[in-house]
């Protein structure tokens, strides 16, 4: 039971990836739990690119920057890079504050594609005007983020905060995600100092 909650506990952001296909159903249906998000007075100013084609994924792919805090030891190598990416755009002409309507549909595609076995990394740290040119992004529509999309190739793991938010990679390859103890952000009622 609890099956939205076990896989939000499950979720990890994967940056290397088996070179399996996704199927392109899959791929819609993981833009259709995108579309189906809340978006704010029910706007829906995102539109989605999903990308699958090789000599498109190397050209997305050179677009994107990997892990920062490690880098460059957390971008995919060769033969471990993302087989599917979505591209999500933001309508300016609907509405040009569409961040959170963005969030809350990528967020809805992650879960939706970890529920099928696929990992992906939301990448926000992209060469907006060299994809634009590659995918053929008109103007109205601003690039928001990219999802990249695998079956996973790595593992990674949540641990306790211990004074850095910084992810770390061990010897083994196993990516370490340090997150803030629920005690330490969770207020009950009224705003209590820590
Ligand atoms: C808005 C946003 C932008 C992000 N941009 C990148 C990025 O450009 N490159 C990357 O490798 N990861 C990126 N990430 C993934 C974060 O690094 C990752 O979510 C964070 O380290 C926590 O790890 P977790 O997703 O496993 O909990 C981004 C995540 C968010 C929410």
């Amino acid at each position: 039971m609890d099956k939205v909650y076990q896989i939000i506990l499950k979720r990890r952001t994967i940056r290397r990836f088996q070179q399996k296909r996704i199927p392109f159903a899959l791929l819609k249906k993981i833009v259709n739990g995108g579309r189906l998000a809340p978006s704010g007075a029910n706007l829906q100013p995102c539109a989605y690119i999903v990308v699958d084609n090789s000599t498109l994924l190397d050209k997305v792919f050179a677009t994107l920057k990997w892990a920062g805090y490690i880098a460059p030891a957390g971008n995919p190598p060769e033969g471990k890079r993302p087989t599917a990416y979505i591209i999500i755009l933001i309508n300016k002409e609907i509405n040009k504050y569409g961040e959170k309507d963005a969030a809350a549909s990528i967020e809805n595609m992650i879960l939706t594609a970890l529920e099928k076995g696929i990992g992906s990394c939301w990448i926000g740290s992209i060469e907006r005007g060299r994809l634009r040119q590659i995918l053929k992004i008109p103007e109205e529509h601003k690039i928001d983020s990219v999802l990249a999309l695998g079956y996973p190739d790595e593992k990674s793991v949540a641990e306790s905060f211990k004074g850095s938010v910084k992810y770390w990679k061990d010897s083994s390859g196993v990516f370490h995600v340090p997150k803030r103890d629920l005690n330490s952000i969770l207020h009950h009622n009224v705003w209590r100092q820590k």
